[in-house]
């Protein structure tokens, strides 16, 4: 079967990643009869660079509804000034109200924890990321959070269906209700009555966002899914990155009642950009979502059986030593695509 995807490069490192994760992915469908036929289309600085007049052109929004499924690379948004936001523009404008982020320990990276195995879900349209912002007066500005019903109680079902699908037995929403008693008093509050109402088999608790982080750190193997607002979501998915050995492992995907887009949790990451040293496991872990969203979708068993290729090779690899220099390894973006293509069929 044919399937057909977006590819957004993106910015920094964007090009590096995306570009090796696309080989590995093809490669590993390739005995499969199945193909993946990718639309590449522009988004962040680079859609500047290449002529466009805006960093979110509509082609490439047009080119995701139309296809439905899109590999997204990492897109700059400078600090403090300058343009918003292009990755919230896309979740905004595709309506990708839901982000999952899994997050597992990896033989062969040694880190403090092992069998770490849980998963953010981040709500992704609302909270502070609204980005309404005013000065009212020189020297005073407002930010304001925004919470609804409807968006809190839509990720909340997301959530406790995510857990439901994968057996993951507790449901845990991080919040500061206790100061934002409106707005994060009622994402709780619609969590808990869709945990009660609809799935009561599944445990549910509630834990303050400050001695959640605490309780993290202690030992994230007690957790199973962490349901958060926009920006603890953020937040709270990089600091989980650090659990199994940070954001060049740690993948994520945006989810839609229509679409999905799959990116890494990581950013453009300027400081190592155009080396090529940038570690592509992310967003091929993300390609591995991906491909199992489009089994899902279309009853395409052959993505499957390549999502499964893919991940025991790129585990076999990391676990055998060969990694890339964030993991304390020597390989370069490419190398390490090389050597986990080379373990196909092995
Ligand atoms: P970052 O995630 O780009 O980098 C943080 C640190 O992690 C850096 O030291 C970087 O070298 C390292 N790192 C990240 N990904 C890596 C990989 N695949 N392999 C090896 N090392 C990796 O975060 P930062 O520096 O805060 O943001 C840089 C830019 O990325 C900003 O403009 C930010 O707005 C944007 N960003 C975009 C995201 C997206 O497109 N979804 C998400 C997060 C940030």
């Amino acid at each position: 079967m044919e399937h057909r995807c977006v590819l957004i490069n993106g910015d920094g490192i964007g090009p590096e990643v995306v570009q090796a994760a696309r080989r590995m992915i093809d490669a590993a469908l390739a005995p499969t009869g199945s193909t993946i036929s990718w639309t590449e289309r522009h988004a962040g600085v680079a859609a500047l660079e290449a002529g466009h007049q805006e960093l979110l052109p509509d082609e490439t929004l047009h080119a995701i509804r139309e296809q439905g499924t899109a590999l997204k690379g990492p897109c700059t948004t400078p600090v403090g000034g300058g343009f918003s936001s292009v990755n919230v523009a896309l979740r905004k404008r595709l309506d990708l109200f839901g982000a999952v982020r899994p997050v597992r320990s990896i033989e062969g990276v040694d880190t403090r924890y092992t069998d770490v195995d849980l998963v953010v879900v981040r709500e992704n349209t609302e909270g502070l990321y609204a980005g309404i912002e005013n000065e009212i007066t020189p020297g005073v500005v407002t930010s304001l959070k925004v919470a609804t019903e409807r968006a809190s109680t839509r990720i909340a079902r997301f959530a406790f269906e995510y857990a439901k699908a994968r057996n993951i037995a507790r449901v845990t929403t991080l919040h500061k209700a206790n100061i934002m008693k409106k707005s994060d008093g009622l994402f709780i509050r619609c969590a808990r009555e869709i945990g009660e109402r609809e799935f009561p088999e599944i445990g549910y608790d509630e834990i303050i966002i400050d001695a959640g982080c605490m309780r993290l750190v202690q030992d994230p193997t007690e957790f199973g899914v962490l349901l958060c607002e926009n920006l603890y979501g953020d937040v709270i998915s990089d600091l989980c990155a650090g659990f199994v050995g940070g954001l060049g492992c740690t993948p994520g995907a945006n989810f839609g009642a229509d679409h999905a887009v799959f990116e890494a949790v990581h950013g453009s990451a300027p400081d190592i950009a155009g080396q090529g040293v940038a570690n592509p496991l992310a967003i091929t872990m993300s390609g591995v979502m991906m491909l199992n969203h489009l089994a899902g979708v279309t009853g395409d068993t052959a993505v499957v059986t390549a999502a499964s290729t893919l991940r025991d090779a790129y585990n076999a690899a990391i676990a055998s030593g060969e990694r890339t220099h964030d993991l304390g390894g020597t390989l370069g973006t490419e190398a390490f695509a090389d050597a986990v293509i080379s373990r196909y069929g092995g």
